[in-house]
């Protein structure tokens, strides 16, 4: 394969203007296609492979996304960072809809979703204590203050089934542990990521506050993609400014991860 990349984006449709001399790619992965073509074009200097998470046409819901078809696709064509942009619920009254949060902790509230690439013969465990790539987390976090976004600096994001929202009380549970946001489609991502050796940041834009800090109605699918769709140049600018901000040279641990590992496969 000729065409390459060095950062990989999942992301919703809204990034393709984002790149250019841009080419689509049809993938096949030994998981089946990703979620669509993967569109491989530059933004500045860099190299970028696109993923639209949901496919072009949205026809993905967050629990029966790919996953493992985009990670694969992304490496297979070298990438070995990932940024991965997507809208959340806020569980703090302080986080409101249009905060930038960088998570450094999940939480995994999922069932039933194939989340390894290792379900082998053979063992593999991956060290997954820190599920985000440091400098990738350091790199957004100083690019979204620079742009004067109002950034937080870690907190957990809890990662919950779908496609329903959560219950009021669900959402004060999370709240009442201490998490600071929800979404339905970090996990298994950023798991099989770690599982590639990839570096994978979660840049998380809060939409809407979660059903449990709200005494509304609750939170609407047409809310957050009214809100998402309204920040999605202003998240288009972000992703573009930290793809160019990203160390070319890796020298956090996340590539170090398969290291000492006897994989039963090659990876791509
Ligand atoms: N995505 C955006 N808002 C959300 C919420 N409140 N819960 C789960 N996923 C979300």
């Amino acid at each position: 394969m000729v065409t390459r990349a060095d950062i990989g984006v999942i992301g919703g449709s809204g990034f393709y203007s984002l790149l250019d001399d841009a080419e689509e790619i049809k993938l096949a992965t030994p998981y089946g296609p990703p979620s669509d073509v993967v569109t491989v074009g530059r933004i500045g200097t860099r190299s970028v492979a696109f993923i639209p998470r949901h496919g072009r046409d949205h026809r993905f819901p967050p629990h029966r996304i790919p996953y493992r078809a985009n990670l694969w696709a992304l490496r297979m064509l070298g990438v070995r960072q990932v940024l991965a942009p997507s809208a959340v619920g806020s569980l703090r009254a302080e986080y409101g809809p249009g905060a930038m949060v960088i998570p450094d902790q999940l939480v995994d509230r999922t069932s039933g979703r194939v989340q390894t690439y290792y379900d082998v013969d053979g063992a593999v465990h991956v060290s997954f204590a820190d599920p985000y790539c440091p400098s990738g987390r350091a790199t957004a976090v100083e690019t979204a203050r620079s742009t004067g976004w109002e950034t937080v600096d870690g907190g957990t994001l809890v990662v919950i089934e779908g496609p329903r929202f959560s219950t009021r009380a669900e959402s004060q549970w999370f709240a009442g542990n201490g998490w600071s946001i929800v979404g339905m489609t970090g996990f298994p991502e950023a798991v099989l990521a770690r599982e590639l050796a990839l570096c994978y940041t979660s840049l998380s834009l809060v939409t809407d506050h979660d059903a449990g800090v709200e005494a509304g109605q609750g939170v609407t699918h047409d809310e957050v993609l009214e809100f998402f769709a309204q920040n999605v140049t202003r998240m288009r600018t972000l992703v573009a400014q930290t793809v160019q901000a990203l160390p070319e040279e890796r020298t956090c641990p996340c590539r170090a991860a398969l290291d000492g590992i006897k994989l039963p496969f090659e990876l791509p």
